[in-house]
């Protein structure tokens, strides 16, 4: 018969196919995995398969020796300049001549990214915004006066199947000797986002390139700014680095970042253009860290709350800071990287903004939506990032609501007496003995407890220097369960807690969690303010979540996830014990690790992704906090440990 059958190995993917049909063909017509960045011409050697020769019983077929077109000078050439694994073949010169099977190795996939979540891990399929693609241009022709740029379209449009192309003019001053040099032969960086008619050329170079194509999914929080330096071609993480954001000095939280913009003329610009040069520096640190050239990074998505997001853009916050708490825009925003003054990426480079739920939930929540999937849950879920604003997320597939809670900065180690953020030697472990009082502890840099043999010479270095946030509601959850501290949140004197660690201060008590002052150390005391702090903060969590839960009209949760760096440390069963978080099965209560950068990270690998975070947050149902009367009732009810009116059965189990 003049057709054969092809069937490609690991999809299962078959299809008769004319003989003389190449591999590559025939697998984008069965919508096979097989990768190609020059488009079938033999020079990127991308599409390499690995046809089987033989008996194929589970197939029942036999593939002789002569089931694809014999070895080309094309293959000759590449084997011999880079090398080629033996009984490889390159999918664009192999022709179907006969019934065959063919294996696409792992290299030759186009590539997907497994991101692991919680509970599941999940695959990312890599369609990011910015490809490179090579062309082959049509030389100018004196009977036929057209331009380059206009015949660098054609190749695009006969060869890529991609049409409406248009490039900015620094690109099109490059054109013309690149394509000379190329010998009209050029690679382009082509972009497209998920808004975008038209494709943009972000770069050129002459003949085929395989240089570097970076992006970089960037979490900007109110204390830390994180990036995620992306490989555009396979989704791989190369980096992870975060810095201060410098916005600190102009006020700790949210709000009084705004009231900085409201008091200062210029305030807001102040804090935009300091963002701005940290960015930039944060870019050229991780790419030398990564060994990659900040030019090559082409792409750069953003997730960050709604004040970040404003003060990023250079949009005065103040609306944001008085009712009705409204946005400039809470739409996704697409648009170039110079226009925000980021200057270390590519000139060329674009910038993708997810976008915002409301005027307090931001597109990091979006991007946590984006990452957990609540919409796509069966069970309902409470999903909690905890923060100086803790973005709160509850449902599953039929309806998600969100809403954010003002929780301040306790749990990030502020406003607590021997508070400090996570760093080496603060203490983030406490276990509180019941019967002596007696606390051990463990501090961030060491795996020993605060009694093992070792533990002084382990934290030498580091010394014991404060309570970061998770130490703290470990310390407080330990100290409600060795009867030291009373429902209301009163710790109690010496004579009635039965331990000389519980001291008077002022009219309060304090208990002493360690004393170094023999050594020149210092002395962490838990005091009844940092309960207090820390009751204030559950609170307003506690009740941000139960606010949710009513207006879903449910009295328990299926599952917890906690996001957020922090959330990725705080140990279920004391938040649970504290009732900052409602009752659920500890088992079901997960961290997920910094939820808000992996949705970054997914917007920045697949278009797709964008335009469904963009339609789930449409229909995510916001509910305001600050005008919700139950809001206060709840947060009344939660200043007792763990909750003056709501049962946690499974505290008691
Ligand atoms: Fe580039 Fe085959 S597709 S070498």
């Amino acid at each position: 018969s003049d057709d054969a059958l092809v069937i490609f190995t690991p999809s299962g993917k078959r299809g008769r196919f004319p003989l003389g049909t190449p591999v590559l063909q025939a697998a984008r017509s069965l919508g096979v995995d097989l990768d190609s960045v020059c488009g079938g011409r033999g020079i990127c050697s991308k599409c390499q398969i690995t046809p089987g020769y033989g008996e194929f019983p589970k197939f029942g077929i036999h593939v002789d020796d002569e089931a694809l077109s014999e070895w080309n000078s094309v293959e000759e050439r590449y084997k011999s300049k880079r090398g080629m694994i033996d009984g490889r073949r390159l999918g664009c010169q192999a022709k179907v001549m006969g019934n065959v099977v063919i294996d696409v190795p792992p290299e030759s996939q186009v590539h997907k990214q497994v991101i692991r979540k919680s509970a599941t891990a999940r695959e990312i399929t890599m369609d990011p915004a910015t490809r490179l693609l090579f062309i082959e241009v049509a030389e100018p022709d004196m009977h036929e006066p057209t331009g380059d740029f206009e015949r660098v379209q054609r190749a695009l449009a006969e060869q890529w199947q991609v049409d409406a192309v248009v490039a900015d003019l620094a690109v099109l001053r490059r054109l013309q000797p690149v394509l000379r040099k190329g010998e009209w032969k050029i690679t382009v960086a082509l972009h497209r986002g998920n808004h975008d008619t038209a494709h943009r050329i972000l770069d050129l170079w002459p003949g085929y390139h395989d240089g570097g194509l970076y992006g970089l999914a960037i979490d900007l929080g109110s204390t830390t700014i994180a990036a995620h330096l992306c490989d555009l071609r396979d989704g791989h993480v190369l980096a992870s680095s975060g810095v201060m954001n410098p916005q600190i000095r102009f006020g700790e939280d949210l709000m009084s970042r705004v009231s900085y913009a409201m008091m200062n003329p210029g305030g807001d610009q102040e804090m935009t253009a300091a963002v701005r040069t940290s960015i930039n520096g944060l870019v050229q640190a991780i790419a030398t860290e990564a060994g990659v050239d900040p030019a090559s990074i082409y792409e750069v998505v953003f997730v960050c709350n709604p004040v970040m997001h404003h003060l990023l853009l250079g949009i005065d916050p103040v609306e944001l800071g008085q009712a009705p708490f409204a946005l400039a825009t809470s739409g996704s925003l697409a648009l170039p990287a110079r226009e925000m003054e980021l200057t270390a990426v590519n000139s060329a480079a674009q910038v993708y903004v997810l976008p915002c739920i409301a005027g307090h939930v931001g597109a990091d929540a979006a991007a946590v939506a984006l990452a957990e999937a609540p919409d796509k849950s069966e069970d309902m879920v409470l999903i909690v990032d905890v923060g100086t604003n803790a973005e709160i997320l509850l449902g599953n597939k039929e309806r998600v609501l969100a809403c954010s809670s003002p929780t301040g900065p306790a749990f990030e180690g502020a406003q607590i007496s021997s508070g400090q953020r996570a760093a080496p030697g603060a203490i983030e472990r406490v276990e509180i003995n019941v019967a002596t009082k007696e606390p051990r502890f463990r501090v961030i840099g060491s795996d020993l407890w605060s009694d093992d043999p070792g533990f002084a010479e382990a934290t030498a270095n580091s010394g014991i220097t404060g309570i970061c946030g998770s130490g703290i509601i470990e310390a407080v959850a330990e100290m409600r369960l060795a009867g030291i501290l009373d429902g209301s949140g009163l710790i109690g004197s010496a004579e009635q807690v039965g331990t000389e660690r519980c001291r008077p201060e002022g009219r309060t008590n304090s208990y002493l969690m360690f004393d170094g002052s023999a050594t020149g150390g210092p002395v962490i005391t838990v005091t009844q303010g940092d309960i207090r702090a820390i009751q204030l903060a559950k609170s307003a969590l506690y009740a941000g979540a139960r606010l949710l839960m009513d207006e879903m009209n449910i009295d328990h949760v299926d599952r917890v996830v906690l996001a957020g760096a922090f959330g990725a440390h705080i140990s279920p069963k004391h938040a649970m014990i504290l009732g900052m978080i409602p009752d659920a099965p500890l088992d079901k209560v997960a961290s997920a690790g910094n939820a808000a950068g992996t949705g970054a990270r997914i917007a920045l690998c697949n278009r797709a992704a964008r335009d469904a975070i963009e339609a789930t947050v449409h229909e995510i149902h916001k509910v305001e906090t600050a005008i919700e009367p139950r809001f206060q009732e709840h947060f009344v009810n939660a200043s007792a440990i763990p909750n003056a009116v709501d049962p946690f059965p499974h505290l008691a189990a």
